[in-house]
């Protein structure tokens, strides 16, 4: 289940010198927290052996049947605030039954998410997908909550052959989610629409890689860097052959 979200380092499931996991993010955001695309609860494991602050409530969801089902029989029992729930939408990889949606509403009542977690997230979903689960994140937040949400970003002026409408690259050619990198100026104009805004930026540490906002309410994002980082390598684990039967 590791190499199926990505980073093997037993590091990144593991919190050992108790520190935050968001270190910017206020303790008073931690009151409801719904981490979309949670996997098998790396972030969970790692908000609950931080000595603070801890979740007064957790939702994790994810469309991988198989690693919500270990979080629910290996982390809820230990942590009664925290519940993972399948998120039953189509992926060819992870959910590959065809008659699924592409999409779905977030399990979660409107205004009521105060830290939303989409972390190696938006960096699968197609441009429909992430267009449709942004308005279900400014649906979602609390006025005063605030999405960490981390992304691979472009420059379209690079690329002269693509559409306005156009403004997703894909890497994988049998399973277009495998990694989707989105033009820069589609992520601002596509929050503002919808009264969503940046509000910090962390560029990538390798060129390319992992850009991670944090996301409010409201208008007028902060303007992003450019990516002056080292170039470098970081391609994920070669996935399984059934990666949806992995139980
Ligand atoms: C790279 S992994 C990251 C997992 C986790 N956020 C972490 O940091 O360990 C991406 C996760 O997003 C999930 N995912 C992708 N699209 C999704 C969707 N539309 N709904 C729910 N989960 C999704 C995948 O199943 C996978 O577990």
């Amino acid at each position: 289940m590791r190499e199926l979200v990505g980073p093997t380092d037993p590091e990144a499931f593991d919190q050992p010198a108790g520190e935050p996991v968001f270190p910017t993010i206020a303790a008073e955001q931690y009151a409801f927290v719904f981490d979309f695309g949670c996997g098998c609860g790396r972030v969970a494991r790692k908000l609950a052996l931080a000595a603070a602050p801890m979740p007064d409530r957790y939702v994790g969801i994810d469309l991988h049947r198989g690693m919500i089902q270990w979080a629910n029989e290996n982390l809820a029992p230990q942590l009664p605030q925290f519940s993972f729930a399948h998120h039953n939408v189509f992926n060819g990889g992870f959910n590959p039954d065809p008659q699924l949606p592409l999409a779905a509403p977030f399990p979660v009542d409107s205004a009521s998410v105060t830290l939303l977690i989409a972390w190696s997230v938006f960096t699968h979903l197609t441009q429909s997908q992430a267009e449709y689960y942004l308005d279900e994140v400014a649906r979602v937040l609390r006025p005063n909550g605030v999405m960490v949400a981390s992304w691979f970003l472009f420059d379209k002026a690079h690329f002269p052959m693509m559409h306005d409408f156009q403004n997703a690259l894909y890497i994988n050619d049998t399973d277009v989610t495998n990694a989707v990198i989105f033009d820069r100026q589609w992520l601002l104009a596509t929050l503002e629409a919808r009264d969503l805004r940046i509000r910090a930026v962390t560029p990538p540490e390798i060129r390319g890689f992992q850009w991670v906002t944090e996301i409010v309410p409201g208008r007028g994002s902060i303007s992003l860097p450019s990516d002056d980082a080292p170039f470098g390598r970081m391609p994920p684990p070669v996935g399984a052959t059934a990666p949806h039967e992995i139980r």
